[in-house]
């Protein structure tokens, strides 16, 4: 009896002896870890994820309630940008489910997020910026030149290689995961979106039904196959690939893999591009309002340049192009459906714009 007592003293000794430094180092770590993520949360669980803890960024708006929502006193532009921000959430998945769940992925994930081309940085003024081709981003390429060089947006060039070898735009997967934290948390992250059915037409216009000098890589990239599958009666010889009609393009995007396949950036969803669930965007413009929505960023960002009137407007009508092609009842309904993300998360109709 008394040995056993003896033993179990000792089992006691042992396990106090390894237990306490065990604990104690626990403690430590979670110290260590809670103060290296200081400005980012360490959020609750997501659902069906076991009990793993998940370090992510604050989104804007994230603690306020609807009621707070609705109360809150702001001016109109910061009322427009969170109205635009609070569509997001609800499409993803994680904390933020919603019965529309169309969402294909959780809520943050910097795997997925080490995937966007399309995502810039600036260092110097504090800002992330996703590239959405056909949604103005010559003009802020501009910008950003004639901010970094101090020059009038008249004499700023928008040399690409310039803006990442020079100005040191980078790509935002140069970054490591503790700086891509800070980025989320501290810095402005904007995107321009405009009109799903819109952009569609306006990159068909860009690219294949106009002769443009440079733009003759599409052309016989795409335009040619295109041509060649989708074209009834087709004889060899046929076009120069410059002269693929709207719904020969359509045609072509309706057979695309969207899930799995390559995708051309310039039809190339902007969930996609931008991935709006991983990155936590305080400002969302919109190229229907495109100059107020640009001077209110540019403000934020301490800037005095104004953003230049007169964006390039979509040459004929979109409601007209749609309509004109063949069956277009049907594919309307079938390209709303491939970009069915898009539409709902940047608050876009299903009809499209007269
Ligand atoms: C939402 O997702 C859940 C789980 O993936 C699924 O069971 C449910 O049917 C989805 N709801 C809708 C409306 O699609
Ligand atoms: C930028 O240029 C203006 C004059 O064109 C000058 O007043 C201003 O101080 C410059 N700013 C910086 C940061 O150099
Ligand atoms: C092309 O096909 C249409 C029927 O879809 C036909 O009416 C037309 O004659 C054909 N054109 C040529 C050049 O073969
Ligand atoms: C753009 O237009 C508005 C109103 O027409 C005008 O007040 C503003 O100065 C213009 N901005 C630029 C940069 O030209
Ligand atoms: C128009 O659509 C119908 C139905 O999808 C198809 O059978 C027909 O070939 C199409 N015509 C042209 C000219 O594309």
């Amino acid at each position: 009896m008394a040995e056993c007592f003896n033993t179990r003293l000792q089992r006691f000794a042992i396990m106090r002896r390894l237990f306490i430094p065990m604990i104690l180092a626990f403690c430590v770590m979670y110290v260590i870890t809670t103060v290296v993520y200081i400005g980012t949360e360490v959020n609750e669980t997501v659902p069906g994820a076991s009990s793993e803890v998940v370090l992510r960024p604050k989104w804007p708006d994230d603690s306020a309630s609807e009621k707070d929502l609705a109360n809150i006193d702001t001016d109109p532009m910061e009322e427009r940008m969170m109205l635009r921000r609070s569509r997001i959430p609800p499409m993803c998945g994680g904390k933020f489910t919603s019965t529309k769940n169309a969402s294909r992925e959780p809520i943050w994930n910097l795997n997925i997020l080490y995937t966007s081309s399309s995502i810039y940085v600036d260092d110097k003024y504090k800002f992330l910026y996703c590239f959405v081709p056909k949604t103005a981003t010559t003009t802020w390429r501009k910008m950003f030149m004639a901010m970094h060089y101090n020059i009038s947006y008249n004499d700023a060039d928008e040399n690409f290689d310039k803006l990442t070898k020079d100005i040191g735009l980078k790509h935002l997967n140069l970054y490591s995961e503790q700086k891509i934290l800070q980025i989320m948390q501290g810095y402005l992250k904007f995107m321009v979106v405009r009109n799903p059915f819109e952009r569609l037409l306006s990159a068909w216009q860009n690219k294949f039904n106009k002769y443009k000098s440079g733009q003759f890589w599409y052309c016989n990239t795409y335009g040619k196959s295109i041509i060649e599958k989708y074209r009834k009666n087709f004889t060899v010889g046929d076009g120069s690939g410059c002269d693929v009609t709207f719904d020969e393009f359509t045609d072509y995007l309706l057979e695309r893999d969207f899930k799995n396949g390559w995708i051309d950036e310039h039809w190339k969803p902007y969930y996609d591009l931008c991935m709006p669930c991983h990155v936590p965007y305080d400002t969302i413009i919109h190229y229907e309002t495109l100059v107020e929505d640009s001077n209110y960023v540019l403000d934020k960002l301490g800037e005095k340049r104004r953003f230049p009137n007169g964006s390039s407007g979509v040459k004929g009508k979109v409601l007209e192009a749609y309509s004109n092609l063949n069956n277009s009842f049907h594919k309307r309904e079938q390209i709303y459906k491939i970009y069915q993300m898009d539409f709902d998360m940047f608050g876009y109709g299903p009809i499209p714009l007269a």
